[in-house]
């Protein structure tokens, strides 16, 4: 039965369950990295409470003791049911699934099974900035294709990065961030389309972190990579650990399309000893039961989009905000401010609430900073003030 994606759910708005008080008891690294005076709307953790069938998930299996070692693919059956009803894609074999302990070591592992020591790793800055350090650190070189002005991918740098990354006979992939991390960019149909014909015509394998994928706006589509025409010999990560809330619950998919099956089927056996039961436990309830909470999360995030837009006109109009179609992070282009190429450190120092600074996010990262949104309109509203503070 498919569903109306993001029908009005009667869920509360998760993001405005909890207080800043109760925020403050957490002891993850958003809330532990700086100093008590400082209003931290940085890393990729949201400040909600977690949808009640994960918490009834966890805490039978903590009744249960049952801690023990994960078994079974009822994840990716989750998973799969969970693509057919929201993303209309019928095309996720359980078959070619497997766990890994969570995206970014399942990103390593899947570049390991097409690339070797030195080969390049084709990403479009700016980007989440562990593609580079988990890339640099598993002896494989980056790559820059930068996004074009518009956020977009820009298919001719693309081509032009692929086609100098296979130069010499090198076997090259291309790490995609699918929707992209910071812009909140949903690449469409045509785009990965042609991503895809691009990676057919020079050999580069494509490996698609989809994290962020169920945290798509109501007026946008995710379009799966392994589904596009040509998409076959892909293989993509996907968790809910973003949609949910999950991180600390660790666990994550590694898909392969039909061309990729034997690459997946050389993974390592011990790579399924990483993920955590519980965490996989949790994961499976968030995509089997979690949706009426994910589309009240996204209805409150979308609210907090608008006031974001409103907040930056209002009190720091040189601030050039283009708010993506999906994610919960929002790249704010400050270069107007005249604060340098870091302007996170100014609104940190002078305003006292920390943002994610652009410079790690590679070229085009200077000048920028990335907000967090998954907060309630009252801490969203307190950090533009501070920010506007800072520069005041
Ligand atoms: C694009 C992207 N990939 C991976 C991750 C990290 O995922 P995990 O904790 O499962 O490694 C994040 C976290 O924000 C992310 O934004």
């Amino acid at each position: 039965m498919t569903r109306i994606p993001h029908e009005p759910s009667g869920e509360p708005n998760p993001l405005r369950s909890l207080t800043l008080d109760q925020l403050r008891r957490r002891t993850s690294m958003k809330w532990r990295t700086y100093p008590e005076d400082v209003l931290p709307v940085w890393v990729a953790e949201m400040d909600v409470p977690l949808a009640e069938p994960v918490v009834r998930a966890v805490t039978d299996a903590l009744a249960l003791g049952d801690t023990g070692y994960p078994a079974g693919t009822a994840y990716a059956e989750a998973l799969a049911a969970f693509a057919a009803e929201r993303w209309d894609w019928d095309g996720l074999a359980v078959e070619r699934t497997a766990i890994v302990p969570d995206v970014m070591l399942g990103v390593v592992e899947m570049l390991r099974l097409v690339t070797g020591p030195g080969d390049p790793v084709v990403v479009n800055p700016p980007v989440y900035p562990p593609f580079f350090q988990f890339v640099a650190h598993m002896d494989r070189t980056v790559a820059e294709a930068p996004l074009g002005a518009d956020g977009r991918l820009d298919l001719g740098t693309l081509e032009e990065t692929f086609r100098r990354a296979v130069a010499g006979g090198r076997r090259a992939a291309y790490l995609l961030c699918s929707p992209h991390n910071p812009t909140g960019t949903v690449h469409t149909a045509d785009e990965l389309t042609a991503v895809a014909a691009l990676a057919g015509r020079y050999g580069v394998r494509v490996v698609a972190d989809e994290i962020h994928a169920p945290l798509v706006t109501a007026g946008a589509r995710f379009v799966p990579y392994l589904g596009v025409p040509g998409g076959e010999n892909g293989l993509s990560l996907m968790s809910a650990s973003k949609g949910w809330n999950l991180a600390g619950l660790k666990a994550a998919l590694a898909v392969a399309g039909p061309g990729a099956a034997a690459d997946l089927a050389r993974l390592p056996e011990e790579v399924g000893h990483g993920p955590s039961h519980v965490g996989v436990l949790a994961h499976t309830a968030a995509l089997r039961e979690g949706g009426p909470w994910l589309d009240a999360l996204l209805a409150g995030l979308e609210d907090n989009r608008r006031l974001l837009a409103d907040l930056l006109a209002e009190h720091l109009p040189a601030v050039v905000c283009r708010p993506g179609e999906a994610t919960y992070l929002v790249w704010l282009d400050c270069r107007a401010l005249g604060l340098g190429d870091d302007p996170a450190q100014t609104f940190l120092r002078r305003g006292r609430v920390a943002v994610s600074s652009g410079l790690p996010f590679g070229t085009g990262g200077a000048g920028h900073v990335r907000l967090n949104l998954a907060t309630s309109p009252e801490i969203l509203q307190e950090a533009v003030r501070r920010m506007a503070a800072a520069v005041g």
